[in-house]
């Protein structure tokens, strides 16, 4: 299975995506640069992404506690997700995120 991932400079890296892994930790592993900073523990908004319009709602619904962390994250958008709350599965193969802007 596959994630497509573009990064902060406009470059797009397929990945192999275990099923399981959440989403942040296939980009991670990648060595690519996220910081999810809390490693996954959905308080800290550092591993948002902007979900591709396609994948949108094919995505687990929103909850609650994901949902007030992004209130937090910087340059949020109507496609923006935590990447660690994310699981990859099989119907998930070839989705498309973008990396969000880092904090200043
Ligand atoms: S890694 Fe901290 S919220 Fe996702």
């Amino acid at each position: 299975m596959k994630i497509n991932v573009i990064d902060r400079e406009g470059r797009q890296h397929e990945l192999e995506a275990t099923p399981g892994w959440k989403i942040m930790e296939v980009i991670r592993e990648a060595g690519l640069d996220i910081k999810a900073e809390c490693g996954g523990c959905c308080v800290c908004s550092t591993c948002h992404v902007y979900v591709d319009d396609a994948w949108l709602d094919r995505l687990p619904a929103i909850e609650e506690d994901e949902e007030e962390i992004l209130d937090d994250a910087c340059e949020l958008k109507p496609a923006s997700r935590l990447s660690c709350q994310l699981k990859m599965a099989e119907e998930l193969d070839g989705l498309t995120v973008t990396l969000a802007p880092e904090w200043a």
